[in-house]
Order: C-alpha cells, then structure tokens, then sequence
C-alpha cells in the first residue's frame, strides 16, 4: 500500500516534470526529476539495472522533508526516471524525512533499502529533539513497502556518548557467511565521533559491533555517508567529514575523504595511517559506491557543494550527480576513471598531435559542452597552461596548471554567476609529475577533470548559458599538446 504523501509526490513530480525542457538538463549526467536532490542512495544492481536513489525534495529546489528518488540504468549515462520510492509518512520518518542509506538484494530476491528514519520527539521541557535511526523498506524494484516494526537500529543502541539526533547514513554490505554488516556515522561531543559496525542475520534483527573507526577531532565537526570496502587488497573507508579547515589536502567546509589502513577483524577495528581528499574540484559530497557484477567497484556522487548552490534563479531542478567513476588501488592511493561505457557513446572524433600553444590558440573541431577531451602536454618550456571551457566573448571557465607553484586552479568567476560564491579553488598537485594529462568530460553544466589517469579529479559545476561553447588553451611559455576529443552522443 503506498501511502498518501507518496502519492501525492508522485503525482507531483510526473506532472512537473513535463514542464522541464530536456534541453535544459545535462545529457548524462543525473538530475532530480523536480525539484532538489542531494546525496545519492542505495547505488546497487538489481535485477538486470542499475538502480540508483537519491535525497529528493520534489516540492521546491531547495532541502525539504527528504523523500528517495529513484531512476534506473542500462549504462550509467541513460537515466530512467521511476516513482518515488519514500516518503517522510510514518512516525520514526516524517520528522526531516528519509535521510541517505543503501540497498541490496535480500536472499529472497527482495531489494532491500537501509536508510536512516528522521523524526521528532518530544522533551520534558516541551522542546521537540530531532531523532535518527535505521530503518527497512523492500521492494520489487519499483514498489517498497516500510517494514512495520521500524526502525530496525534504534537510537537506543547507540553506544554510550554518541548523539542521538545525528546517527544516520547506513552503508549496507553481505559478507561471504551470508550475514549482514552496515556502518553508520554518529556524533560524539568528545571526539567529533566516527564510524559504528552493526552486523544481522537478518537484515532486520541489528546488533552494535564495534566503534570501527574514530575521528579523533581530527577531520571535521561530524563524518557523513560512510562506505567501507576492500578494493585490490586493501581496505578503503570513505566519509564526508563536514567543516573542515583547510590545509594542504583538504579544502575548507564539507570534504569527502578516504581513509587507508589496516582493518582488525578480531576487534572490528580499522586503523587508518593516511587521509586523502577524493575530489579537489568545487562541487563533489556524499560519495557512495556499489560493487558491479563485473566486479569494478563504481563511486557516484552529489556534484554540489552544500555551501554554493549556484543554481540560476527559475531553474526548476537543484542538483545534480557525477558521471560514475570506475576506482582502483595502486601505491596505496585511489585512482579514479571515467566508467568505460561513456566511450560507446563518443563521436566525432578529432585529433591533433604536437601542437605548439604559444599564447592563446583554438583548434579547429576543439569545441562544445558535451564532450570527452585527453589533453596531453608531451613537452615545452612554460609556468602557467590554462584550458577555458564554456567560452565566448563573455563567458569563460578555466582550468590551469600553475606548473611553477605545483598548483592547479579552477576559476569559474566568470561563468554567469549571480551569487557570492566560491568561484576559484587552487589546489597542490598532490602527486608529483613531469608529464600532464587531463581527461577533460563536459556535460553542459558540469567540468569533470581526471588529472594523470585519475590521481587527482575536479570537479564543478557553472551554469553558463550554452552558446558559450568554445575551448581555448594559453601558455605563458610553449607547449607541446596532443589533443583527442570526442562529442558524447547519448540518442
Ligand atoms: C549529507 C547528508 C546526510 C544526510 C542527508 C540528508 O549530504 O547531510 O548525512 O543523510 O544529507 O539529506
């Protein structure tokens, strides 16, 4: 039985979209249907699709009352808007909503869908105290029903100093034994909190682990969105640490983060020895990765930043994901690709080989907002390269390697924005090199930027309007480039 306020949003959400132009959204990249969407959710493979959810307002592009939004996938690049699958319409959910979580396939053939439940509770003093807990929903892919007994990890199982009002963001996984394990995230006034390990026979019956990973007041306020995974035998633990300072990693505000360590699996534990940021472009939070049949390990992620929301005013749809990312372990760090499916979709093909950028030169056919473009500096004498996207006599959004400080920098000042937002980020070049290559993939909206075959990615979002189409390259010296562009042609 679906309940009112889930039919009611989505009765909403088909009729608004129609007064979405398609024109005016990315090509592959993925929006609300309506309305707003944040982090993504239950990011799995179920029945033949992809299936991704996502923290969704449907009534106004801003953060509301979370419902999970729901599109399903072939590629990854082709989206398919389903029904909303939640809505904030019981007691231990119709506080704040539906907040993030995850999904997998349940032994029976039931999707599965863990997220975190939002609700109000009543003080002696009469104040209303904001609750998280855990709770199930599953489905057929298209319907899920609340379990009835919800939530299934109560804010009373929390071990002793963690906040009940920020307890959220469950991480669901199978081990090889056929049991169940979820890490959620959880406050704590001492020590910033950290990482909590619940494990079921079940999926519905939870017991309190361990205290798997500790912020020690080292990497911001509170952690979000955990993801934990052994990926090419080492063992990765991913957060979005919120409030950070800057320093040489990390950018100021919410960062995601991956942590490399050694996970103890006597005590439940996992020591981290090294922190890296994951994204060190503008617009990159609440990562989530799934395990594909073909065995990669995808990441997906919010490609907005909570503190620069540089929608344009009437854009009806607030938000948007990254293209998915395949990721790898190599020297103890995380290498990030595009999935190899938007290569089925290139197009047009031009290539240039060592061509001299003196000053500031086009290319011929080096044009466009829907692109996938490799940029290979194989070799010249010069302290600053800089590539402009989105260009015309007005507009113009730049990405340069500042070869002299080993810096990059990501100047989107002008790019039509009408807000004080943070336009420019300069970051160290965390891996040394001699050589650059950028994988450069536009989508309209969006610059995806894959430095050294994925050692470093940034990424951002400029809503410039789309006649500014034109890509430029200067150099305060001579540089030798190979260039190779593709349109991406998703019919
Ligand atoms: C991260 C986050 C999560 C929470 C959700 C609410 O962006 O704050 O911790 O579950 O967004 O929409």
């Amino acid at each position: 039985m679906i309940s009112q306020k889930l039919s009611e949003a989505r009765v909403y959400e088909i009729k608004k979209e129609a007064e979405i132009a398609i024109e005016n959204r990315p090509v592959f990249h993925l929006t609300p249907r309506v309305g707003w969407l944040n982090d993504p959710n239950g990011f799995s493979f179920y029945d033949g699709l992809y299936h991704l959810f996502y923290q969704y307002n449907p009534y106004r592009p801003f953060w509301g009352p979370m419902h999970w939004g729901h599109v399903i996938s072939r590629d990854l690049l082709h989206w398919t808007y389903q029904p909303a699958v939640l809505a904030p319409d019981q007691p231990y959910d119709n506080g704040n909503g539906c907040f993030s979580g995850s999904a997998q396939t349940l032994d029976d053939g039931r999707q599965i869908l863990l997220y975190t439940g939002v609700s109000w509770e009543k003080q002696s003093d009469g104040s209303m105290k904001e609750i998280q807990q855990q709770c199930i929903a599953s489905g057929d892919g298209e319907v899920y029903e609340k379990y009835e007994k919800n939530p299934v990890i109560s804010s009373d199982q929390l071990p002793k100093g963690y906040d009940r009002s920020n307890f959220r963001d469950p991480k669901l996984w199978k081990e090889k034994d056929g049991s169940w394990r979820c890490v959620t995230v959880s406050r704590n006034e001492t020590n910033g909190g950290g990482v909590l390990l619940f494990e079921s026979s079940d999926c519905i019956s939870w017991k309190f682990k361990s205290v798997m990973a500790e912020n020690m007041n080292r990497f911001g306020r509170m952690w979000e969105c955990p993801d934990f995974f052994c990926l090419d035998g080492a063992y990765v633990l991913i957060t979005s640490p919120q409030d950070l300072s800057a320093d040489e990693e990390f950018h100021n505000g919410n960062n995601s983060v991956y942590y490399m360590g050694n996970y103890d699996k006597n005590q439940h534990m996992f020591h981290y020895d090294a922190v890296y940021s994951l994204d060190d472009g503008l617009d990159f939070y609440a990562p989530q990765t799934m395990l594909a049949d073909d065995g990669r390990r995808i990441m997906i992620a919010w490609m907005q930043s909570w503190d620069s929301n540089i929608r344009p005013e009437g854009q009806k749809w607030s938000g948007m994901m990254i293209l998915p990312r395949e990721l790898k372990v190599k020297d103890g760090k995380i290498l990030q690709r595009p999935v190899r499916e938007i290569e089925n979709y290139h197009r047009n093909g031009v290539r240039y080989e060592k061509q001299e950028v003196q000053g500031t030169c086009r290319f011929d056919g080096i044009k466009g907002r829907v692109l996938d473009m490799t940029v290979e500096i194989a070799g010249g004498d010069f302290r600053e390269f800089t590539i402009s996207v989105a260009q015309n006599e007005q507009f113009h959004t730049d990405f340069s390697i500042l070869q002299h400080k080993n810096r990059i920098e990501i100047d989107r000042t002008y790019s039509g924005m009408v807000r004080d937002a943070n336009a420019i980020r300069r970051v160290k070049v965390k891996t040394p090199c001699k050589k650059w290559k950028l994988r450069i993939i536009l989508d309209k909206y969006s610059m995806e930027v894959f430095l050294n075959d994925g050692q470093q990615v940034f990424s951002t979002t400029f809503y410039t309007s789309l006649e500014a189409d034109q890509i430029s390259f200067a150099c305060d010296g001579k540089a030798i480039v190979n260039l190779e562009k593709y349109d991406i042609v998703v019919a």
